[in-house]
């Protein structure tokens, strides 16, 4: 069984529950996770899937709960050449920078070496009003492969 990280972004809650589904729907699988509201590199497994399910908010930024995170990372540089990641994006289109919170931070992961697992998806509210169903659908998709 594999265990799986999943890194919250969220201001207003939706990719907190969005986190928490999936990691019920993991665990119903025998897979071990653990959901951080606060990551930070100390907590997180590099060996482990890092599942990031993230909002965006401002104009393209990430949630103000995990840009510590992101700032860790680019002050440490740490070498993630083990580590794999998958994202699950919740925005909204009607915000011409859809989506674009969590990329910033994908691309500084991958720029210390972490590989992605899987396509990422990404949810439109104004087209996904409860976005955890696209998410399960998502992950049912690719869970087999862990
Ligand atoms: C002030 C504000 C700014 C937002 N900016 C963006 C944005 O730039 N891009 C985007 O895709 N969605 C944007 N959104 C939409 C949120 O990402 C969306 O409502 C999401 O479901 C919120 O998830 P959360 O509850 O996990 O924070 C914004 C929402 C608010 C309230």
């Amino acid at each position: 069984m594999a265990k799986v990280e999943l890194l919250v972004g969220t201001t207003l809650g939706s990719a907190e529950y969005v986190a928490d589904e999936m990691s019920a729907q993991l665990n119903d699988l025998g897979h071990e996770t653990i959901v951080h509201l606060a990551p930070n590199l100390d907590d997180l497994d590099p060996k482990s899937l890092w599942l990031i399910a993230c909002s965006t908010h401002g104009a393209g930024d990430l949630p103000d709960n995990i840009v510590p995170f992101m700032d860790e990372i680019l002050a440490k540089k740490p070498d993630l050449l083990t580590t794999q990641f998958a994202l699950c994006a919740i925005g909204d289109s009607s915000y011409d920078t859809f989506c674009q919170g969590p990329e910033k931070l994908v691309e500084a992961l991958a720029l210390c070496g972490a590989q992605v697992f899987v396509d990422k998806i990404q949810i439109d509210v104004q087209y996904d009003p409860i976005p955890e169903e696209p998410a399960l659908a998502w992950l049912s998709g690719w869970q087999d492969q862990l």
